[in-house]
């Protein structure tokens, strides 16, 4: 595995994947990785002959500078992991490269940031979004993976990515779970015992929205079946219920006490003592 710290140097090694006719995966990463950051570069790895992964802890999508500060950096950890995983290269830039001095230059969805997460959370999809181009224009993929757990942030992606004309594909990777269904991570590990199997209650409401949806319920109902299956669980507060267009995340067109008629993305977070978990789901009726 080619490890890159500069501009230059990831380009030079993509030139050489490109001259080879190869196809090549992009796995954009802050580094800290757990088993949702593979299953990225796993399905990287199945649609490409070559998989690039980067490593950079954005400054410009976190609000608070404390949480920048201490944001987990696990280099020597990753670099074994994304070896292990049959990575090709990592870039791991200089901050000063990726925001040259004197830069001026964002990239905003302006609806889409601003929804949402995105209202909580001033700046953070802006963030995002700029980083994320500039390391699509860095490395050149064709095919870049992000999680579906991170779901606004994949609607973001792929509306820069189309509205930019960017000549790549964003593939939405499939939140991994494990065996409770508990979708997987890297706060799961600060959940205390009780706490950690009190969480499983995130999946068990989504699945019982696809219930009410498979039985003709209406979005109201839908909304209803979640707040009451997260309310039984003594040891979850749920903080956030959005039921909303898949990709504009807009409301939905349709009245919330009808049966269900159009497709919806659920994104749901709860907080379990210290910890904020986040789940998601597409229903289609
Ligand atoms: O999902 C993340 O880890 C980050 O938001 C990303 C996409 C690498 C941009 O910094």
């Amino acid at each position: 595995m080619q490890i890159c710290r500069s501009i230059s140097a990831i380009r030079d090694a993509v030139a050489g994947f490109r001259a080879a006719g190869e196809r090549v995966g992009l796995v954009t990463t802050m580094g800290a990785l757990h088993d949702g950051h593979m299953s990225l570069v796993a399905a990287a790895k199945a649609g490409n002959d070559r998989v690039v992964a980067t490593i950079f802890v954005n400054p410009t999508q976190f609000g608070d500078p404390k949480d920048l500060e201490t944001y987990p950096r696990t280099e020597a950890a990753d670099l074994a992991a994304l070896e292990a995983a049959g990575c090709d290269a990592v870039l791991i830039p200089q901050a000063y490269e990726i925001y040259p001095e004197g830069d001026e230059t964002v990239v905003e969805t302006r609806e889409l940031a601003n929804r949402l997460h995105g209202a909580v959370r001033p700046g953070h999809f802006r963030g995002v979004a700029t980083v994320v181009t500039k390391l699509f224009n860095i490395v050149g993929p064709d095919a870049a993976y992000f999680g579906e757990k991170d779901y606004q942030q994949l609607q973001v992606i792929r509306r820069l990515a189309c509205d930019l004309h960017m000549p790549l594909e964003v593939v939405g990777v499939p939140t991994m779970r494990e065996a409770d269904g508990l979708a997987m991570s890297s706060r799961n590990v600060r959940l205390t015992s009780e706490d950690r199997a009190a969480a499983v209650c995130l999946n068990r409401a989504l699945g019982r929205a696809e219930r009410v949806a498979a039985e003709g319920g209406s979005p109201r109902q839908i909304e209803e079946a979640i707040r009451a299956t997260v309310s039984d669980e003594p040891r979850a507060t749920l903080t956030g219920l959005d039921i909303v267009s898949p990709g504009s995340l807009a409301p939905l067109g349709q009245s919330p006490d009808a049966p269900l008629s159009e497709p919806i993305a659920i994104m749901i977070s709860a907080q379990f003592g210290e910890v904020l978990l986040i789940d998601q789901r597409e229903i289609t009726p």
